[in-house]
């Protein structure tokens, strides 16, 4: 896997032409998704090895991406501590037991990997299907993230009572931070031991957050995450929402790739980073609702930026809508291919 185009990207080291693969690739945009998802619940996709797999798999066989991402959910480490989490269809995550005091911050567990077992099972499974082809993803939330569904106990769009607890009681929110931090390094090095091949962490959320909140509360955290991984040969790549603004200070927690949101000129926040950061990014998700002259058009205007460029990855700026004509996300990994440097 060390020589493959995604990896070496990955490490800044010359390709013949930018790996692609999509956030959100294994999803509610495929049909043959839906064929799986209507017989589960998506909890129960996550927790059988057999079945991760297959979704796994349908983006590598249907679309011919670069690199393979793990099916599951960044939440599967707040359940694991002990989070009440269900989804329900069309309404997104839930915690019946919202984090919001020190008993409830005291009650969560951090020895959990035991629980988690059913990761690596997927991971092992996912990687005796690809082979040896693509290397395959694996990642976790974002502390900073995570934390705000366990205060929330659910997708907000203010972050109203996760901004309250740090600013009323920050104490208590580092408490909480420190324990999803240890469950996070944990975790990814128990992906790692299992046999992923590089791992992101997704801190989608963080564009909420003020600079200094955000340096206190969520870099603190992830800087913590990437130095304690046993990361050798294995890339780890940082993505926020809102890393337009973030990422010099994303690269400070020395990252070897910094997801871009599509709000900025990727070239122009790849010079300013320090040499040897890869940045994967950057087309805005919603340019995949266009006609195919613009989708192509759009491609060829990033890659002709990038053209030369070690370390960069195709990426969108955050996940595919689940609207998304699929023909369109197919169309585009065909015109990525086939783009000549
Ligand atoms: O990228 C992939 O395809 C791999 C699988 C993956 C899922 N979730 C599957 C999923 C990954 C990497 C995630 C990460 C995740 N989960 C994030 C960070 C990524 C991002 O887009 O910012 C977040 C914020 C979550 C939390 C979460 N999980 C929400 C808010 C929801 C419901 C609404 C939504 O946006 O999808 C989920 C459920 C979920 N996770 C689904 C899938 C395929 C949908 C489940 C269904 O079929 O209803």
């Amino acid at each position: 896997m060390r020589d493959s185009l995604f990896i070496k990207a990955a490490f800044s080291e010359k390709t013949d032409r930018p790996p692609v693969w999509m956030m959100r690739q294994a999803g509610r945009f495929m049909k043959e998704y839906w064929d799986i998802k209507n017989k589960y619940s998506f909890l129960e996709m996550c927790k059988t090895p057999e079945i991760a797999a297959d979704v796994t798999m349908l983006p590598v066989d249907l679309l011919g991406i670069d690199a393979a991402i793990l099916f599951s959910d960044i939440l599967v480490t707040a359940e694991a501590m002990g989070g009440d989490l269900s989804f329900a269809n069309g309404i997104g995550p839930k915690f019946s037991n919202p984090v919001r005091n020190q008993e409830g911050v005291d009650a969560l567990q951090t020895n959990v990997n035991d629980k988690l077992q059913y990761v690596a099972d997927a991971i092992k499974v996912i990687q005796q299907r690809l082979n040896g082809s693509i290397p395959l993803i694996g990642f976790a939330g974002a502390p900073f993230t995570v934390m705000s569904y366990l205060v929330e106990g659910g997708s907000s769009k203010d972050f109203k009572l996760t901004k309250l607890l740090i600013h009323n009681e920050p104490e208590l929110a580092h408490q909480l931070l420190s324990k999803i931090a240890k469950v996070t390094i944990d975790y990814l090095n128990l992906q790692i031991a299992a046999g992923v091949n590089a791992v992101q962490i997704f801190d989608s959320w963080a564009q909420a957050l003020a600079w200094d909140d955000y340096k206190e509360f969520s870099h603190k955290y992830i800087a913590q995450i990437i130095a304690g991984l046993n990361r050798k040969d294995i890339p780890v790549i940082s993505f926020c929402k809102g890393s337009s603004v973030f990422a010099p200070l994303m690269a400070e927690a020395k990252p070897d790739v910094i997801s871009i949101d599509w709000n900025v000129d990727l070239l122009d926040i790849k010079q300013r980073l320090p040499k040897g950061i890869a940045v994967q990014g950057n087309l805005d998700p919603h340019v995949l609702y266009a006609d195919k002259k613009v989708i192509k058009e759009r491609i060829h205007r990033l890659f002709d930026r990038m053209k030369g460029e070690n370390g960069f990855i195709f990426n969108l700026g955050h996940g595919i809508m689940p609207d998304i004509p699929f023909d369109n996300v197919k169309y585009a990994v065909e015109i990525i291919k086939s783009y000549k440097n």
